[in-house]
């Protein structure tokens, strides 16, 4: 077998130290505000934590009203399931009524890390955490600020991005701040989140796994932990044509979509697309290949960790239109740019 680490996308998503004081990340948050933010939870309300991909909105996974509260303050409709997030293997088999041996490969492999893991849930979850769904998403976070605060708590929280449903995922405390109300939300600052995209979702509670939505950890990772081809299941890409019923009814709703119209265009399209309707236009470039009002760097990791930034930034320009210029998809992770495709075609209109 591999060591652990030979399976990490490369960035180092490390145990953290348990003390939440150590200057991490570049994170603001101490041991005060920890327990301002477990004050929180224990009232039933909600906190905003960083993690490696996106902030989440947390709440008490086994607290019924304060999930509620989640649902309510996002806009989120019933039917979509929240991740659970833990700080263990050992938390998440408290609430799986099965962790099969891909479960326990993949944690060992991925945790802490952007990897969530789907497997039957077990009785003591409430039912509105899953939409009544039979199964759970788990996710161990590789953030120490988060670890600190689950262990705190003792006990699971869900945690869906941080962001209005339907909304750009928040990759930094700024993004979330101004968008709850402070009295029932309490937002952890943990610096931005250094992959910048959501985890990737595995399920492994059927026959097969599938992957349902890509992330930092690629197909292949995964297909190597494992020691078997693993399909990807994207909704975005194949599920018009897919006689499978989906398994994750939330990846088919719009996503990480700017509320500025927004296409994606091919570097030859650009001069066309720039003067096809009229209006002030943002182009997403790429750095050093394709100008544009805001750029993005050529490489995935890049890409991946200032792409929200970017949505949001151009979002908040008086722009009619924005252009994201396709990225040259090229260079060592390009399993990454799989679920960057993912999250560009979410977000914008096809391409012409
Ligand atoms: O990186 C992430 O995963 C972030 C951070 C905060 O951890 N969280 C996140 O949560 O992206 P959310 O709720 O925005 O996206 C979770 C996705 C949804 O599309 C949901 O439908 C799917 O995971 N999901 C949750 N539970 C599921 C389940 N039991 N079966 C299938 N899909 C599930
Ligand atoms: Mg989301």
């Amino acid at each position: 077998m591999h060591s652990p680490d030979e399976h990490h996308n490369g960035a180092s998503f490390e145990r953290p130290s348990p003390e939440p004081s150590a200057p991490l990340h570049g994170a603001h948050a101490g041991p005060e505000e920890i327990a301002a933010a477990l004050a929180y939870l224990e009232r039933g309300l909600l906190v905003a934590f960083p993690t490696e991909t996106v902030y989440g909105l947390g709440a008490s996974a086994f607290n019924a009203s304060a999930v509620a509260r989640v649902f309510e303050a996002k806009g989120r409709p019933a039917h979509n399931p929240l991740i659970v997030h833990v700080s263990s293997e050992e938390m998440a088999r408290t609430v799986a009524s099965q962790w099969p041996r891909d479960a326990s490969l993949l944690a060992r492999a991925f945790w802490p890390g952007p990897l969530s893991i789907v497997v039957a849930k077990s009785q003591s979850l409430p039912p509105i955490v899953t939409a009544g769904g039979t199964t759970v998403a788990l996710r161990c976070p590789s953030h120490p600020i988060t670890l600190a605060l689950i262990d705190a708590f003792g006990e699971p929280l869900v945690g869906p991005s941080a962001n209005l449903s339907g909304g750009v995922s928040p990759t930094s405390a700024e993004h979330v701040r101004g968008v709850f109300d402070p009295r029932f939300v309490y937002v952890l600052d943990g610096g931005p989140s250094l992959c910048g995209i959501e985890s990737t979702v595995i399920d492994l509670s059927g026959k097969e796994p599938v992957i349902l939505r890509p992330g930092m950890i690629t197909q292949d990772q995964i297909a190597r932990v494992l020691m078997r081809d693993v399909h990807l299941q994207s909704p975005a890409t194949d599920a018009p044509a897919s006689a499978e019923p989906l398994r994750s009814p939330g990846l088919l709703d719009r996503h990480y979509a700017p509320r500025t119209p927004t296409f994606l265009v091919t570097p030859d399209s650009l001069p066309a697309a720039r003067d096809s309707a009229p209006g002030a236009v943002v182009v997403i470039g790429v750095d050093g290949l394709v100008p544009g009002e805001l750029t993005l760097p050529a490489d995935a990791r890049g890409y991946a960790a200032g792409l929200y930034a970017a949505l949001r930034s151009a979002d908040a320009s008086s722009a009619a239109r924005i252009l994201i210029v396709v990225p040259p998809m090229t260079g060592p992770d390009l399993g990454l740019w799989d679920a960057i495709m993912d999250r560009l075609r979410r977000a914008s209109a096809p391409l012409p």
